[in-house]
C-alpha cells in the first residue's frame, strides 16, 4: 500500500523514520483514524478538529488547515484504491538530536499517513450483524484520556486482557465503578428505552462516532439520549450495550464478562440506531 511520510508518497514498506523520533522513544505524538467508504471520508471535519486540539494541547506546532489534511486523506484513499479504508494520520514531535524529556526547539514534526482495510459498516439487521463479547476492568491508564495520544500501551494492555479471555474488547470503569469507555471504543447502554453514554471529560476520548451518533439520534429518531455516567452494575443490568468507533460504527454487544445482556441477543434499539446512523452520518 501507499503511505505518506514528511512530504512524499511512497510504498509503506519503504517508509523510514529516525529511532530518535520522539514518537518512537516517548510515544510523543497525536493520531487519528478516519473511516472512508468508496472514497468518501466520514466525520472528516470533527476528526481534524480533534487532531488540531490534541496537537495544541501537547504543543506541537504544525499548522496544517483542514484543506491540507483533506488533500492528504483523499490522495491516500485514491492511491490505495478508494475501497473501505481506515485512514491513519500520525503527527509526532519529530527526531531530536538526543533523548531528553523536555520538548525540543526547532525540530520538524514527523507527519505520517497510511490506510488499512476496514469492514463494511454493519448491516442494520439484528439477525445478521456481528455480536461483540467484552470483558470489563478498572481503567489503569492515565488521566488525560481525552488526548488521542500515540502512547497506547495502557490501551493495548487493556485490550489484550479482553482478547486473551476470548473477547473482542474491554470496557473500562473508574475507581467509583462508573463506566467511562473501552480500550479502543466508546460505550453506550440502553435502559428502558433511553440511551446512555458517559459525558466528556479527561477519563475518555471524545469519539467522533459517539458525537455523530448522539447528533443523529437527537435529530432523526425519537430515542431519548442522556450523556450521564452509569455504573458497572447498570451496565450489567442494561437492556442493550453498544460500542462505537470509527472502524466499527455502532457495534452491538451481547455478552459482558460472559454474562448475557438483556436476552443475550442483539437489540431492537441498536437496529434503529445503526439504521439512522447509516442514513445520516456525515
Ligand atoms: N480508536 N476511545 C478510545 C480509547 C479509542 O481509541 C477510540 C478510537 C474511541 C472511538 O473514537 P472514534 O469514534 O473517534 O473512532 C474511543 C481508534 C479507532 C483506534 O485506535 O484504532
Amino acid at each position: 500500500s501507499i503511505a505518506y511520510l514528511n512530504g512524499e508518497f511512497l510504498p509503506l514498506e519503504q517508509a523510514r523514520i529516525s529511532p530518535l523520533d520522539r514518537g518512537f522513544l516517548f510515544g510523543d505524538g497525536i493520531y487519528e483514524v478516519i473511516p472512508s467508504y468508496g472514497g468518501k471520508l466520514v466525520g472528516f471535519g470533527p476528526h481534524i478538529d480533534r487532531m488540531k486540539e490534541g496537537l495544541s494541547l501537547i504543543e506541537i506546532g504544525l499548522d496544517w488547515d483542514h484543506q491540507q489534511w483533506r488533500d492528504l486523506c483523499e490522495q491516500l484513499c485514491a492511491k490505495n484504491g478508494n475501497g473501505n479504508l481506515g485512514v491513519y494520520l500520525h503527527v509526532s514531535r519529530g527526531a531530536d538530536t538526543k533523548r531528553y524529556h523536555a520538548y525540543p526547539e526547532g525540530v520538524q514534526p514527523t507527519v505520517f499517513g497510511f490506510t488499512f482495510d476496514i469492514a463494511e459498516p454493519p448491516v442494520a439487521d439484528k439477525t445478521k450483524a456481528k455480536a461483540y463479547k467484552v470483558s470489563t476492568t478498572e481503567d489503569m491508564r492515565w488521566r488525560r484520556c481525552h488526548i488521542k495520544s500515540t502512547a497506547l500501551l495502557g490501551n493495548v494492555m487493556h485490550f489484550q486482557q479482553g482478547y486473551a479471555a476470548g473477547n473482542n474488547e474491554t470496557i473500562l470503569y473508574n475507581a467509583d465503578k462508573l463506566v467511562t469507555e473501552a480500550s479502543a471504543c466508546n460505550v453506550f447502554m440502553v435502559k428502558n428505552g433511553t440511551v446512555f453514554t458517559a459525558p466528556l471529560d479527561n477519563q475518555l476520548l471524545p469519539g467522533i462516532t459517539r458525537l455523530m451518533l448522539l447528533d443523529v439520534l437527537k435529530k432523526y429518531t425519537d430515542i431519548p439520549v442522556k450523556e450521564e455516567f452509569f455504573s458497572l452494575a447498570d451496565l450489567m443490568a442494561a437492556d442493550e450495550v453498544w460500542l462505537t468507533s470509527s472502524s466499527k460504527e455502532v457495534a452491538p454487544v451481547t455478552h459482558v464478562d460472559g454474562k448475557a445482556i438483556g436476552n443475550g441477543q442483539i437489540g431492537a434499539v441498536w437496529e434503529k440506531a445503526q439504521t439512522a446512523f447509516e442514513a445520516h452520518r456525515y
